[in-house]
């Protein structure tokens, strides 16, 4: 086989990144295999101390990589023995490499889960941040993209707490799925030797050990657990950048970026481009594609380990880098953002967001909710037509669309629809205050956590 082709089968350049996974999985191992009387404790501590000094070796960047010896297993397994000698060929009793790599990776999950659910964090907590700051701010909300009715701008934000928060539920399911010790699998039958995974999967911080040696080696639905949840919450980051992105334009102009989070034009001097937004939106379909991609590895695989498993890995790293930069980045232009309150309220104002409230206002006065829809959609149509707004037209000209009008009609305001959507979850000023108090809570109770 020529040098070019040997290359096809080497992963070291990415799975690399496992290296302290591999390296405490092997220490757990081999200590294991000496309280069970395996190997000799000499033998083990020979190689723990071997293990530590690669550790080393690559955290300060001496560690001579080797592209020949494939994958991030076999580099340490062969520095090992160039460090301890033949008593090294004894940390690989009792395992393969199928339960070695689903050990690391499942580890390398868990790690980089904790770090996703920091993020996330970080950034329900500037959210809270902007909901505090600007109490009180009306602006309109939209369905279909046209201005629907007056929201709290709080409330806007609140939204997005809670798909981040259920971001975080589905991370933290990911988790449990990562949660299983497999060492003990071999290569897919089980090992011959007397082992004792439980001491294994303590030392290494599982809370239970796998069940079926074959699924523990052929299984990366914890890899796709983790696509999963990342894809749905890139999903909700692109989201609230799409919003940043409208937001920042003239044509909103609700929120003014930090500068650190646009940049100019080559050519356009007035230019402020919201590009971490658009980034943000962008790197989306990256973190789908990568969920879709190991779908499709694994859709044919028969039992049990298949070498296009090793595929599983790439993905994840990429995808597990986007999220995070992608949460950071987002915190950063949330909690830097400046909101442009008057004309959120202006906007709220100069348009037709309160013909639900006048229609609700007939109700009250004994109208049947569909007749009312029709009244007020016809003097939507009416005050459109002259150019005017629904509280700029006088009480004669209500009057001429239903006698039940009267003077209260004008009591209706932008506040007074905020008010008065009194309900659990609702808008109204008191509610948002309760659900900020909820919020600050349950950040609190994750901080101590
Ligand atoms: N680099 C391989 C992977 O990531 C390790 C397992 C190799 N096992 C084997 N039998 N070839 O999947």
């Amino acid at each position: 086989m020529t040098n070019r082709m040997s290359n096809y089968t080497v992963s070291i350049h990415y799975d690399r990144r496992l290296y302290k996974q591999d390296i405490a999985g092997s220490i757990a191992h081999v200590r294991m295999l000496a309280r069970q009387s395996i190997i000799e404790t000499e033998e083990a501590d020979s190689i723990v101390s071997g293990l530590e000094q690669i550790r080393e070796e690559i955290e300060t960047g001496v560690f001579p990589w080797r592209n020949e010896l494939e994958d991030i297993h076999m580099n340490v397994e062969r520095r090992l023995h160039e460090k301890i000698g033949q008593v090294a060929g004894k940390l690989h009793t009792a395992r393969s490499r199928n339960d070695q790599v689903a050990l690391d990776f499942r580890l390398y999950a868990k790690d980089a889960i904790d770090d996703i659910l920091k993020e996330i964090h970080g950034l329900r907590q500037s959210l809270v941040f902007q909901a505090e700051a600007n109490a009180r701010v009306v602006m309109p909300g939209y369905t279909h993209l046209q201005r629907a009715q007056p929201v709290e701008f709080g409330h806007h934000m609140l939204a997005y707490f809670e798909m981040f928060g259920r971001d975080a539920e589905r991370f933290h399911a990911a988790k449990t799925t990562s949660d299983s010790m497999p060492l003990g699998s071999g290569a897919l039958a089980g090992v011959p030797y007397p082992i004792d995974r439980a001491s294994v999967a303590e030392e290494l911080g599982f809370s239970k050990i796998s069940s079926n040696s074959m699924d523990a080696v052929s299984d990366r639905d914890f890899v796709l657990a983790f696509h999963s949840a990342a894809s749905i919450c890139m999903m909700h980051l692109s989201r609230i950048a799409e919003e940043l992105v409208m937001w920042s334009s003239d044509e909103f102009n609700f929120i003014r970026l930090a500068d650190e989070y646009t940049t100019g034009s080559s050519i356009m001097p007035q230019k402020r481009n919201p590009d971490y937004a658009e980034l943000a939106r962008g790197r989306t379909g990256r973190v789908y594609g990568n969920l879709m991609a190991l779908l499709t590895t694994m859709k044919g695989l028969p039992l049990t380990y298949n070498r296009d498993m090793q595929e599983d890995k790439e993905g994840l790293f990429d995808s597990e880098d986007v999220i995070k930069s992608t949460l950071i980045a987002m915190k950063g232009m949330i909690s830097t953002m400046e909101v442009e309150g008057d004309n959120m309220r202006q906007a709220a104002y100069s348009s037709y967001l309160l013909a639900t409230d006048i229609t609700d206002y007939l109700v009250g006065k004994g109208m049947p909710f569909r007749e009312a829809h029709g009244i007020v959609s016809q003097i939507s149509e009416y005050t459109h037509s002259k150019g005017k707004l629904m509280h700029e037209i006088s009480l004669d000209t209500y009057r001429q669309f239903s006698d039940l009008f009267d003077e209260g009609v004008f009591e209706i305001t932008v506040d007074s629809s905020v008010l008065a959507r009194d309900v659990p979850g609702g808008t109204s000023f008191s509610r948002v205050e309760l659900a900020i108090k909820a919020a600050v809570i349950e950040l609190e109770e994750e901080n101590d956590e």
